[in-house]
């Protein structure tokens, strides 16, 4: 008998600046982390796309710059400019006591999930924190960079106080992301948007290391977790990724090599993306066709709908909602 099924779809970015009544929320909160530090809001901007859409996964609405903020880092998020952070060079720079006092200052987060978990219906409900690499880049430039040129020396010139750092980050986002499961979520999405920034030694040291011992750590905390890693950017990377860190879904970009797809199917991971964020900016009639080839591509691997990177802030309602009814519309025969 055929096994008909659905391509489950969620979206990078769902909350945010293209929702009316994101903006609405936003319009009178002017300190960013003050609303993801707020568990009314943040849970009603987390189910904002879920009512608006037909969606399966509900992702927290929070930043993964909540970590330097809870090692005592000064995190800003300006109008029109991104977040921004006073620079540090060492584990001296920052001044947290131990875990729980840094979690202590981030506890609202864990309340949120809490109301997520008793709205969800039978939605997934994904928690979620940034790659250690992917956070210390923010730590050590400050800010959002072009170049990444401070981060990229600090690896080669100070590895021993880069390495320090990426434990503490290490160590500290186990224990965040162990407090969200125990609040309810049932996916957990590692986001090393970074990950493309390093080649060879630094990739094993900085990406494959650190996200293999999350893994390994929250599988021996919880199996059931459905645990999503996001190394974009990695490119040919994507391989050792895939081989070296355990994964129940791999999010793809478009930096991936061929080879990748069979080696996922042997692995039985789930592949999650991976429609380009800028296609949906277009006429609808495109996007119908973009969504097709994005399913026909992945129509050998489990998959999960996705974009390559969070939506942008000027997509079209209806595109959202022409993605959604195309792969409603999809059936899969396996
Ligand atoms: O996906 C979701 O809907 C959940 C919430 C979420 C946000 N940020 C909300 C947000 C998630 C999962 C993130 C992850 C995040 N944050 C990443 C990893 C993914 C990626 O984009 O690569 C990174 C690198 C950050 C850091 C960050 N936060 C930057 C660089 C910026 C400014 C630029 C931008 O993309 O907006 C943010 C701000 C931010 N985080 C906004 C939202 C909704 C916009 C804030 C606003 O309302 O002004």
């Amino acid at each position: 008998m055929k096994n008909v099924s659905k391509v489950p779809i969620w979206f990078m970015r769902q909350a945010g600046r293209y929702l009316p009544e994101y903006m609405e929320i936003r319009a009178k909160n002017s300190d960013f982390l003050q609303l993801c530090f707020n568990p009314e809001l943040a849970s009603e901007i987390s189910l904002q796309p879920i009512e608006r859409f037909d969606l399966d996964f509900i992702i927290l609405f929070s930043d993964i710059l909540v970590i330097p903020y809870a090692l005592g880092q000064n995190v800003r998020f300006l109008k029109n400019h991104g977040p921004s952070l006073n620079c540090i060079n060492s584990k001296k720079d920052i001044n947290y006591l131990n875990f729980n006092e840094c979690l202590r200052k981030i506890s609202n987060i864990f309340e949120t999930i809490k109301i997520l978990n008793s709205k969800r219906r039978n939605k997934n409900l994904i928690g979620f924190c940034g790659g250690p690499f992917t956070v210390l880049n923010y730590m050590i430039e400050g800010g959002t960079s072009k170049t990444h040129s401070k981060i990229k020396k600090f690896v080669k010139e100070k590895r021993t106080e880069a390495l320090d750092l990426m434990k503490i980050l290490t160590e500290l986002s186990i224990e965040y992301l162990k407090r969200q499961i125990e609040s309810g979520a049932n996916y957990i999405q590692i986001f090393e948007s970074w990950a493309g920034l390093l080649e060879s030694d630094e990739y094993i040291e900085f990406i494959i290391k650190p996200n293999k011992y999350i893994s390994n750590e929250i599988k021996k905390y919880a199996k059931r977790i459905n645990i999503i890693h996001f190394p974009r950017g990695s490119g040919k990377n994507y391989k050792i990724f895939a081989e070296e860190v355990f994964c129940d879904v791999l999010s793809l970009d478009h930096s991936y090599p061929q080879e990748l797809l069979g080696l996922l199917r042997e692995k039985n991971v789930t592949v999650q993306g991976n429609l380009h964020p800028k296609e949906l900016l277009g006429e609808a009639k495109n996007v119908e066709v973009k969504t097709k080839e994005v399913l026909e591509k992945f129509k050998r691997n489990n998959h999960i709908f996705n974009l390559s990177h969070g939506i942008l802030p000027n997509t079209e309602i209806n595109n959202i909602e022409m993605v959604i009814k195309v792969v409603r519309g999809h059936e899969i025969s396996k």
